[in-house]
């Protein structure tokens, strides 16, 4: 029976329902129409495509897009790529309202389509599950397993392997190169380095860290370029060569990474006595989805994961930090000085952990600043709301990409005096907290129930290397030339014109 039917075949009471819900109706969904419409403000967008031309055609590029779009429409926005919404907050309080006030609400990641779907397991790593039990058990595990103090200690023998890699990569390059060195690269693969020992317990010999570094890093910078395809399922068509070709890299990842990951199990069941708790090692014994054990790939993909987010973000943070020491070297030298202080000249292996977070406030601030100036991650992962809601007066709806501008808010005038300027010195006695629990001042590492859960190993790695760099070598530019602060955007923000800069090593110390 239709609704009319009904209406006409009802009578008394029930017909007068039938009538008002009849003229509510229409009235209701106008409402319902009407809300929808309340998303921030944002550009004017083409049909289909929303506003990708827009930032496909920005000489700009995304990030000068997003600010150009910010000046007009101001701290909270809406641009569309393809059909959907993307809301950018560009304000410190506005964010803290989100994602700390308001943070579960705002804890979840949208759904991965295409080939981030394969390459993530189904969302079954950290950074893309949504909010919920899956992500809270995968991510109490790592934080309590592999990044808690007492495992972090455990695993001094892949930080003196990575140190060892870099010092001694480095004098092989200055001894071949008349002092020059291109930093960035050996940095990325002492970090690889050492968050494969991390991840695995294991220290593989140099030619195969290079096989399956190069098979991940290949696989990292094309993901990059998914964007387009995640956003028109269509292209597809087009893309089925580089989609074949993506796939065959994730394959060859995956066979590297369960091979080590076998090799550790063998390892295990042998008895063999080992010096760490590894992250895989964790997730042998890690049940999920009421009580099944994870699968081969799942394991590679949260290996994966790990992997990669400590080691481009860690080393483009260390050669931010020695390009500007390089740039500046009133800062290297009162740094220098202060690590002098603290450790010694003669005879250090390596700078005492414990002394780099107690004693040295200028390495922190020097680290510091550099995250403000030059964060990795310009923006952090993409959000989701659990639910429909509000902020600064606009609707935020579930399906909704929400995303936050990172650099803006450490180089904001209103908070940080003379903000281009490289000035450690304000974070000298002056308390910065980066997790923004009582509020925003910088957010390298996001804020709220998704920030980093690297933070605190990311700090210790950083300081360690950056003390160590300083203590081992000096410094300078290469004669006639200056160093370039140009950005540009690969996996995270990089040096567009990569850091070179001659050393002189200062003591020679046993060991490297
Ligand atoms: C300087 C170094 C690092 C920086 C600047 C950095 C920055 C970030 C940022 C901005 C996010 C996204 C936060 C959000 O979506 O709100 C993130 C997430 C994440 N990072 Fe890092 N990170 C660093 C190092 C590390 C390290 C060393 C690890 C692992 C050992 C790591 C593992 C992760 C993971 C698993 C997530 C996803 C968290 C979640 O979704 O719950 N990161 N990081």
């Amino acid at each position: 029976m239709s609704l009319m039917d009904k209406f006409t075949a009802a009578s008394g009471m029930d017909s007068f329902v039938y009538f008002v819900l009849l003229l509510a109706l229409p009235l209701l969904l106008l409402i319902k129409l009407k809300k929808k419409s309340n998303l921030p403000p944002g550009p004017r967008r083409w049909p289909i495509v929303g506003n990708l031309v827009q930032v496909m055609l920005s000489k700009l590029g995304f990030q000068g897009y997003i600010q150009k779009v910010q000046r007009k429409y101001g701290p909270i926005f809406t641009i569309r790529l393809g059909s959907q919404p993307m809301i950018i907050i560009a304000s410190r309080d506005l964010a803290h309202e989100a994602l700390v006030q308001k943070g579960s609400l705002f804890a979840s990641r949208p759904p991965a389509k295409g080939l981030r779907k394969l390459f993530t397991s189904n969302q079954m790593n950290i950074s893309s599950a949504p909010y919920g039990p899956l992500w809270r058990s995968l991510r109490r595990n790592l934080v309590s397993e592999t990044l808690s103090s007492p495992a972090l200690k455990s695993f001094q023998e892949g930080r003196d392997w990575g140190l060892q890699v870099l010092i001694q990569g480095l004098k092989t390059e200055a001894a071949q190169n008349e002092g020059v060195v291109k930093l960035v690269e050996h940095l990325r693969h002492a970090s690889f380095c050492l968050l494969l020992y991390m991840c695995f317990g294991l220290q593989v010999e140099e030619n195969e860290v290079r096989e399956v570094e190069g098979v991940m890093r290949e696989l990292l910078l094309t993901v990059a370029s998914l964007a387009l395809e995640d956003t028109f399922p269509i292209l597809k068509v087009f893309y089925r060569k580089r989609r074949e070709r993506m796939q065959g890299m994730h394959r060859r990842q995956e066979e590297k990474l369960v091979s080590l990951i076998n090799r550790r199990r063998e390892e295990l069941a042998e008895g063999a006595a080992v010096n760490c708790r590894a992250y895989v090692d964790s997730l042998f014994s890690l049940t999920v989805d009421g009580g099944r054990c994870l699968t081969e790939q799942e394991m590679a993909t949260l290996c994966s994961e790990f992997i990669t987010g400590g080691t481009d973000t860690t080393s483009t943070t260390i050669q931010w930090v020695m390009a500007n020491l390089v740039k500046y070297p009133d800062v290297q030298s009162k740094l220098y000085k202060e690590i002098v202080g603290v450790v010694g000249k003669e005879g250090v292996k390596l700078v005492e952990e414990e002394k780099l977070v107690s004693e040295m406030q200028y390495l922190e601030a020097v680290v510091k600043e550099a995250l403000r100036r030059h964060p990795p991650a310009k923006f952090v992962l993409s959000h989701a709301v659990t639910e429909d809601c509000s902020l600064g007066g606009y609707d935020i709806p579930v399906g909704a990409f929400v995303n936050f501008c990172v650099s803006e808010m450490g180089n904001d005038p209103a908070e940080w005096e003379n903000p281009a300027d490289f000035r450690p010195e304000r974070f000298v006695n002056g308390e910065v907290d980066l997790t923004g629990g009582k509020g925003i001042k910088m957010m390298p590492f996001g804020v709220g129930r998704r920030i980093c859960p690297g933070l605190a190993v990311a700090m210790l790695h950083v300081e360690l290397i950056v003390a160590t760099l300083v203590l081992k070598f000096e410094w300078q530019t290469k004669p006639g030339e200056t160093v370039d602060l140009a950005e540009t955007q690969e996996f995270t923000t990089v040096m567009k014109y990569p850091l070179q800069a001659v050393i002189k090593e200062r003591v020679a110390t046993p060991g490297y």
